[in-house]
């Protein structure tokens, strides 16, 4: 089989959590030392642009965000690692492709339409506080992906419409001016796991339950002791399938420790008890990453220089590749 590019883009928006780590970082930086990839990772700050008008946000999110997947063993030896604001042949492709995408599409997307359905229940004008930016967000994904002629694009439920997005995209261009864009597929990941928060319901930002990947491991440890379990006595058998922290255990633990972890459930283990071997099993796979980010988080020069040499990475592709696709649309030289 050929090289399969695989393309993965993180929004800069907020701080890393155990959700994120589980679910999404590890699992990719895993896939990235596949030797038939050829991965592209990218931090989305003009998306991020959409969310937060908050410029020191903005930089703090795009800073930790970087140094977490360096820590965690992304190697941008092997990988393209860049900012996406670095390169701007993407915005110049997000200009060409919305002068080729249907208004029509972009009112579809379920991100804009959920959106105004919230506005009009709030009895507001459907386009209160809607900004171009957000209607326009799939277009600017789009080029993200075409950019680099991405086969495979990972990504959670939420964003499977975008990438439908993009291959519409895409085929319109080819159907005008040749075949110069690869059509993206999805890659939806069924078997990751999906990382309960504090109170059991899935860990997100938006419920305020989530366990921050860095914590300090006396913070860590304060945080797992939080996590809601019942209120069963130690010696009264438990259920695994009802536990929020079982869950969690199991996230990080090989095949064998979740039997054992099963079978204490069984024999009654008390759920302090359980919470403590929690906190080990996680500080334990974090603790060496976590001196790394904050070597990191001390020198953002060194992220920099990191990301520069990915800007150049990804540019030495770009720039003739926008050339070729900015002859194809017409913007040529006169003579
Ligand atoms: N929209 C994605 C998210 O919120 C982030 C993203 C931006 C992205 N551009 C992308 C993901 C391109 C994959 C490909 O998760």
């Amino acid at each position: 089989m050929t090289q399969q590019t695989v393309l993965t883009g993180i929004t800069t928006t907020g701080s890393p959590h155990l959700g994120n780590y589980v679910g999404a970082i590890k699992p990719a930086i895993l896939a990235s030392r596949d030797p038939g990839t050829d991965s592209y990772f990218f931090l989305a700050d003009y998306h991020a642009l959409i969310k937060s008008h908050d410029p020191e946000a903005v930089r703090q999110s795009t800073l930790e965000i970087a140094a977490t997947w360096l820590a965690l063993g992304l190697d941008p030896g092997r990988v393209t690692f860049y900012r996406q604001s670095d390169v701007p042949e993407i915005t110049e492709l997000a200009w060409i492709l919305t002068c080729h995408t249907a208004k029509g599409l972009m009112n579809r997307a379920h991100a804009y339409k959920a959106a105004v359905q919230e506005n009009l229940d709030a009895g507001e004008d459907a386009d209160f506080g809607i900004t171009m930016g957000l209607f326009s967000y799939p277009v600017l994904m789009a080029a993200d992906i075409l950019m680099f002629k991405a086969h495979k694009v990972p990504v959670g439920r939420d964003q499977v419409q975008h990438l439908e997005m993009a291959r519409d995209i895409a085929q319109r261009f080819n159907h005008h001016f040749g075949e110069l864009m690869v059509v993206p597929e999805a890659v939806v990941e069924e078997h990751v796991a999906v990382l309960p928060g504090q109170d059991g319901r899935k860990m997100s930002k938006s419920y305020d339950n989530t366990i921050p990947l860095w914590l300090p491991q006396k913070q860590l440890r304060k945080a797992i002791m939080k996590i809601v379990t019942n209120s069963l006595e130690p010696g009264e058998p438990k259920d695994p399938a009802d536990s929020a922290l079982f869950t969690i255990y199991a996230a990080f633990a090989s095949e064998e420790q979740r039997a054992e972890m099963r079978q204490a459930y069984a024999d009654g283990i008390a759920w302090g008890q359980a919470k403590q071997q929690a906190f080990e099993l996680i500080d334990g796979e974090l603790a060496e990453a976590r001196e790394r980010y904050q070597a990191l988080m001390a020198t953002p020069a060194e992220v920099e220089g990191v990301l520069e040499t990915g800007r150049d990475k990804a540019r030495a592709f770009a720039t003739p590749y926008m050339a070729d696709i900015r002859h194809a649309v017409g913007i040529r030289p006169l003579a």
